[in-house]
């Protein structure tokens, strides 16, 4: 059975504005462009998957299965991308009064910057964003892009990173480079394709090992660059940048054109050798994705917004051990992402006193504040518990964390929807909300 939990306390219909929502009511768009097979298990058996304990075992994630279905795997994953999430979904999210989605998305997403004879996952992808942002944005619902799965996998052993390997290699020069290349790719086509016109934020990478000491130069690598990636793209498309200029003019109104002078020409804080280098590449790959995406070239009929994207990361008590703060990195508007389950353990005792206990105190908004993580939100969280909850419990639950996630800048529910399946059991009870209109 599902439950109806959203409804009530939610935000009125807002208009698609750039820039961050005052409060923040969405879901994640899960297993839609990332596909995470427990999550639609039928579905997932129907494609040609298989199921298994360890998940690098058998056919349970995109690289599997691309690797086992060279020939087929594009057409069966444009299927699944077109049925999972439809119009209908976005009625509903909107009829439920949610104001943003999160959709987590993989490298792959930007196809050259997969290595074939390495790496597998299903193309067209990008075609399917377009086509759910245009949805999205007509029904005034703003978006997060959320790097999801990140190029040499960014932790071990989980289906959102699209491949279940204990081989992690994201935390090295070759991959934190095409993290940024993919970067400048999604930067420039927010700012320019007009169905991407409700992205206000871009998160630079989804639950990075949470031990620090195994993510080495995270801070200055992934973080300063992430940020100093996006303010460059803007530079060269115009938008203007608190405290940075372009140190050359740019005489074109060619796109791509300008992205690469400005990697060529500019001097200052922003325009790092690895910022530089990630802006020349994405140029050359932003050609053909603006062939792809239909969209030309011409920067001065495109540009729809000078708003700056709000840069987004894990919030830095994500990480223990001493972790880089990436309030140190922003440079503009910035948010801040954290994540809580009940259900993996070592948050609170397993009984409903005891989640009640801890959510009713919890202090992650103010711990982040002090450090200066601020504007925080929730980016994941469900109803999962490790103990058989009752129905009347996962309302409170519910209500209840809603209410601590809106002492910050608010929450994004984990999902949209489940599989409901005989296979899939009672997963929909607590991972997917009916988003039935209450009020
Ligand atoms: C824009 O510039 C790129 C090089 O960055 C070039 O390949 C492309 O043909 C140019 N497009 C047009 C329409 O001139
Ligand atoms: C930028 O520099 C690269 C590498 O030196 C060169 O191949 C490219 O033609 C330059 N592009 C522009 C637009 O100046
Ligand atoms: C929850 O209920 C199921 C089915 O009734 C039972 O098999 C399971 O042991 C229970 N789990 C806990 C933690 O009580």
């Amino acid at each position: 059975m599902q439950l109806l939990v959203f409804g009530a306390l939610l935000a009125c219909a807002s208009v698609v504005a750039a820039g961050i929502p005052d409060k923040i009511y969405g879901v994640n768009l899960g297993s839609w462009l990332v596909l995470e097979s427990w999550m639609l298990p039928q579905e997932w058996l129907n494609m040609g998957g298989q199921q298994c304990d360890d998940c690098s075992q058998c056919i349970a994630t995109e690289f599997a299965f691309a690797q086992a279905y060279p020939k087929t795997v594009d057409q069966i994953f444009n299927k699944h991308w077109s049925t999972w999430f439809t119009q209908d979904d976005v009625n509903q999210i909107k009829a439920a009064g949610m104001n943003t989605v999160r959709i987590p998305l993989g490298y792959w997403l930007v196809e050259a910057l997969v290595d074939r004879q390495t790496e597998f996952f299903p193309r067209g992808g990008i075609l399917q964003l377009r086509r759910g942002l245009q949805q999205l944005k007509a029904a005034g619902i703003q978006a997060i892009l959320d790097h999801h799965a990140l190029p040499g996998v960014q932790t071990a052993g989980q289906m959102f990173t699209g491949r279940c390997t204990s081989d992690v290699e994201f935390y090295t020069d070759y991959n934190y480079h095409r993290a940024l290349v993919w970067t400048a790719v999604m930067a420039a086509i927010t700012h320019l394709h007009p169905d991407f016109g409700s992205v206000f934020s871009i998160e630079a990478v989804n639950e990075e090992i949470m031990d620090a000491t195994q993510t080495a130069g995270y801070g200055d690598s992934v973080q300063m660059n992430f940020v100093k990636t996006v303010r460059a793209v803007e530079l060269a498309l115009g938008i203007p940048v608190p405290g940075a200029k372009l140190s050359a003019d740019i005489a074109t109104s060619n796109f791509t054109e300008a992205i690469s002078i400005a990697a060529n020409s500019s001097t200052g804080d922003i325009f790092t050798p690895d910022v530089k280098a990630a802006l020349l590449d994405a140029a050359s790959i932003l050609v053909e994705v603006s062939l792809q995406l239909e969209m030309g070239s011409d920067l001065s009929t495109l540009l729809h917004s000078k708003e700056p994207l709000v840069t987004s990361f894990m919030d830095i008590n994500w990480q223990f051990n001493n972790p880089a703060n990436p309030a140190a990195a922003a440079i503009g508007p910035q948010g801040y992402d954290n994540h809580l389950y009940y259900s993996f353990g070592g948050v609170a005792d397993a009984n409903p006193d005891a989640y009640m206990t801890s959510i009713c105190n919890l202090d992650r908004v103010q711990a982040d504040a002090a450090l200066g993580n601020s504007p925080l939100w929730f980016g994941e969280w469900g109803l999962p518990t490790q103990f058989n909850a009752t129905d009347a419990f996962l309302f409170q639950w519910a209500d209840a964390q809603k209410l601590a996630y809106s002492q910050g800048k608010g929450w994004i529910f984990w999902n949209f929807k489940v599989e409901d399946s005989a296979l899939a059991g009672d997963l929909g009870r607590q991972w997917y909300v009916v988003l039935t209109l209450t009020h």
